[in-house]
């Protein structure tokens, strides 16, 4: 390494030494390169179920340090660009790597605008859902759709423009018809006098289109910062799934759509939705933390502290930082009272003061907080992971560009240990017993 540590890893395989060249980072990571060592080691593989110790690619998107409680968007603290950025610049520094000037933030934003609009036969889609259905099983259906309506743009230019324009217009006007299905009222076009997120509370929260509905300013500013802390979040499940997906050329539509799918399992975004639910059945049990602390702590209860732990952060969630102050705030600003942060509040207390959360580090992650805000601002439970959607739809775009446009794209395709039953031979029907 530059420091005048070794340049290479050596493996040892039965008296037998492999050197493998390392991959430095421009933070210091370093990760052994083991493109060629199967062919090397003539077959011999390295074994990583959940890839928790393995780097599938480089990239210049996201950078974590779980230690430290690090995160940056393109080399930006998450604290600034909350603090200081709209959704739509960091969107444009996600996907394209700057942060832009006025001009190119104008010009972007009118894209947006100009692209929100569905094709008015997508409304028919809606029709066909139950009003029960899940807004992401809609999302993920309606981003497929979306590539029907749109034939993806492989126009041979690499930066994928106009997808990744429609991509994000039209993803947010969908999310509000969903919402706007379930509750049986008239889908509200976009308004393009309005910015990004106030034009989604305005489709979300005008009853009719002759419902005069003025857009909160702490709502709007408070939704601006959610979707800013989940634009990215480098090699998670769905962004995994983003590149695992678009690794076999399909178009970006479809590698977006399976993402929205990884991301709704509640080990993942599907966790905001479930840490509301843990925290109503823990009011509805009578505040009884200690028993849901015990619960978590059990292996055979089955049960886990929604909102708690992480693959990557073990001291803690900067994210999860930044919205345990905002809940504050925001629940001030809209003198709403609300009962569940109180609890939640608590039960982190409890639990951080537990030895079994502490010798396995497991803090509140990005998923503790968020839904109390989102019912402050009056989005429902069940598009809690939508709105994680509408957050993550930058990442998920730049990852997949990223890995379209990298030197060493080869479509994913991991090994494995075989462990079933050796060769044997076929047995007749009647002879079976
Ligand atoms: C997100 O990857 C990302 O970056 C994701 C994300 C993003 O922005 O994209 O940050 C968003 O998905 C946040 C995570 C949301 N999920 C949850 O809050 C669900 C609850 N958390 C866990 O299920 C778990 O912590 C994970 C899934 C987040 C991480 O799982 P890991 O890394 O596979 O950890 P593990 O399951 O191996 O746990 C290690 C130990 C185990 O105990 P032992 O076997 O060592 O005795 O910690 C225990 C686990 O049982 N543990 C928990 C726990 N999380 C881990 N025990 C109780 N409650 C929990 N929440």
């Amino acid at each position: 390494m530059d420091n005048g540590n070794p340049k290479t890893a050596k493996i040892i395989i039965d008296d037998k030494e492999y050197e493998l060249p390392l991959v430095i980072g421009t933070e210091g990571e370093v990760g052994i390169n083991i493109l060629k060592f199967r062919q090397m080691s003539n077959g011999v593989i390295t074994y990583d179920p959940g890839y928790g110790n393995t780097g599938s690619c480089r990239s210049a998107i996201t950078f974590i340090n779980g230690e430290e409680g690090i995160l940056r968007y393109r080399g930006y603290n998450i604290e600034d660009l909350a603090e200081n950025a709209s959704f739509t610049e960091v969107m444009y520094l996600i996907i394209f790597g700057e942060l832009p000037t006025k001009a190119q933030l104008e010009e972007f934003e009118r894209d947006l605008k100009e692209n929100a609009m569905l094709h008015e036969d997508m409304k028919k889609f809606f029709e066909g859902f139950p009003a029960t259905a899940h807004p992401m099983a809609i999302l993920s259906s309606m981003i497929t759709a979306l590539s029907t309506f749109h034939p993806p743009s492989e126009n041979g230019k690499h930066d994928h423009r106009e997808d990744i324009i429609k991509l994000l217009a039209k993803v947010k006007t969908i999310a509000a018809y969903s919402y706007k299905k379930s509750i049986g009222e008239p889908y509200i076009y976009p308004d393009p006098e309005l910015d990004y997120v106030g034009d989604f509370l305005n489709m979300m929260f005008k009853k009719s289109p002759n419902h005069i509905y003025k857009v909160n300013p702490v709502v709007e500013k408070a939704l601006n910062q959610l979707l800013i802390l989940h634009a990215d979040h480098e090699q998670n499940c769905s962004a995994s799934t983003v590149r695992m997906v678009g690794s076999s050329k399909g178009n970006m539509y479809s590698a977006i759509a399976a993402g929205v799918s990884a991301l709704w399992g509640p080990l993942h975004g599907g966790a905001n939705q479930a840490v509301i639910e843990m925290l109503e059945a823990i009011q509805n049990d009578g505040g009884n933390i200690e028993k849901y602390v015990n619960m978590a702590k059990d292996k055979n209860s089955g049960f886990r502290l929604m909102g708690f732990g992480h693959r990557v952060y073990k001291n803690f969630d900067p994210r999860a930082r930044i919205l345990k102050k905002a809940a504050d705030d925001i629940l001030k600003e809209l003198g709403v009272e609300d009962p569940l942060l109180d609890i939640a509040k608590k039960l982190e207390e409890v639990a951080l003061n537990d030895e079994y959360f502490k010798s396995r580090r497991l803090y509140p992650n990005v998923d503790f907080y968020s839904g109390i805000i989102y019912r402050a601002l009056g989005i429902p439970k069940n598009m809690f992971t939508v709105m994680f959607a509408l957050g993550r739809l930058p990442g998920w775009i730049a990852q997949w560009k990223e890995m379209r446009e990298d030197p060493e794209f080869r479509i994913h395709r991991p090994r494995q240990i075989y462990v079933g039953p050796t060769e044997r031979k076929f047995v007749p029907i009647d002879e079976r017993s």
